[in-house]
């Protein structure tokens, strides 16, 4: 990691190394803006252009936390830098990451005050003011640049398809939120330093949303405000968000759900459950088609789901534990002799389902569901010996 110092000519002048000389030299920034740019060469000149304009009068910086741009990036931020000393530039080697490189940006400031605004003109700087002032003066911890409170607009999201996608994940998010947002997607935003560098341990630290990982990661329930502003459409270059990124949004949400509530084994096992209840049926189907009897086909359904539920779970779910070679082969065996057990249930409880109003798919579920519990209860303590 490199990191590049602006340097602003006689204001640094007087370095004769004497004690405390250094405090004087030149005054610090009492605000940083944390910019993640990946390919944002044409929009960095006129986004300082525009943070000059917006901040006027304020003791700021500009962090721009760079990945490598091929488009050269971090070039056009030292050729800044080296005449002007608000301009910093924070060099990522074999990284990606909007989330991560927000969060090094911030750890590289020192400032009471950090803001997170896109590197795109998107986010309108004539807003960071009021955000700014809402965290340094009104006693806020947070305040969230919103394109979803009165006076919003969401005008800048590229089609309705983002609209759509921006929308659902929006309403899924509110649901766990420990605070009322408009817009918690939102990736413009001021907040006090200390309070981001004591979540920064808890951070997932993955994907686009840097402020919602905040807020479901802060040790104290944060005092937010909301500013509305209207989401530009971009001026140059190109969006990053990809199926990549949505795909890391929603392990965020899981983590994020999941952790201390349930352990990560207990999901893992669920999902297999879930695949082998898909196994019983398709066994089951198939055996139908070929003119067996309901019984039959459902023993059958449940051995084939029996057998494919120990490999996943030899695989995935106890992965750190993996029995191989002989040991596997007894477990798979102690795995079918407990099941068996679950399997009479299964098929007994199936049985009566289909006999009483002859649903076949809600039977075979059922019976299955029961045998997933049975064999999560008993192979995780006797056969993977979780304790
Ligand atoms: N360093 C770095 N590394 N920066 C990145 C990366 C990366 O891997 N990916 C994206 N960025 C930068 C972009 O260069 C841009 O400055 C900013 O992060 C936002 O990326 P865009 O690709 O322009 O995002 P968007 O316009 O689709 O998303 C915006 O809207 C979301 C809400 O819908 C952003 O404001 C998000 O923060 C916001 O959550
Ligand atoms: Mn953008």
């Amino acid at each position: 990691m490199t990191q590049v110092r602006g340097r602003a000519g006689p204001v640094w002048g007087d370095d004769t190394g004497a004690a405390g000389g250094a405090g004087q030299a030149c005054p610090a920034a009492d605000i940083s803006i944390v910019v993640p740019c990946y390919n944002e060469r044409a929009n960095v000149r006129p986004l300082v252009a525009a943070l000059y304009q917006a901040l006027a009068g304020r003791a700021w910086e500009v962090i721009f936390v760079d990945d490598s741009s091929p488009d050269g990036t971090i070039d056009e931020v030292r050729a800044m830098a080296e005449r002007d000393g608000r301009v910093r530039g924070l060099l990522r080697v074999g990284r990606r990451g909007l989330s991560s490189a927000v969060i090094e940006g911030v750890l590289s400031s020192s400032a009471r005050i950090v803001a997170v605004m896109d590197g795109d003109m998107q986010h309108d700087e004539s807003c960071l003011g009021r955000l700014i002032d809402a965290v340094a003066h009104d006693g806020y911890d947070i305040a969230v640049g919103s394109r979803h409170v009165a006076g919003g607009d969401n005008a800048g999201l590229a089609n309705g398809w983002r609209t759509f996608l921006s929308d659902s994940g929006i309403r899924l998010v509110q649901m766990i939120l420990p605070v009322r947002l408009g817009d918690p997607m939102s990736g413009f935003f001021a907040m006090r330093r200390d309070l981001f560098e004591r979540t920064v341990p808890r951070l997932s630290g993955t994907g686009f949303k840097i402020l919602l990982d905040v807020f479901l990661s802060a040790p104290q329930r944060p005092r937010v405000l909301e500013v509305p502003f209207v989401f530009r459409p971009r001026a140059a270059g190109e969006s990053k968000l990809d199926i990549l990124v949505l795909m890391q949004f929603v392990a965020m949400l899981a983590d994020k759900i999941c952790r201390g509530f349930l352990p990560t084994r207990f999901i893992a096992f669920s999902l297999v459950g879930l695949v082998g209840i898909l196994v019983n049926l398709a066994v089951l189907d198939i055996g139908r088609r070929f003119g067996a009897d309901f019984t039959t086909g459902q023993w059958l359904g449940t051995l084939v789901a029996m057998v494919t539920n120990f490999w996943m779970n030899n695989a995935l779910t106890y992965r750190d534990r993996r029995l191989r070679g002989g040991r596997m082969w007894l477990g798979l065996g102690l795995f079918m002799i407990i099941c068996s057990a679950g399997a009479v249930a299964d098929v007994g409880i199936a049985r009566a389902i289909f006999s009483r109003d002859g649903e076949w798919r809600l039977a075979g579920a059922a019976g299955a569901a029961i045998a997933v519990v049975w064999n999560y209860a008993v192979s995780s303590t006797l056969i993977w010996r979780v304790r």
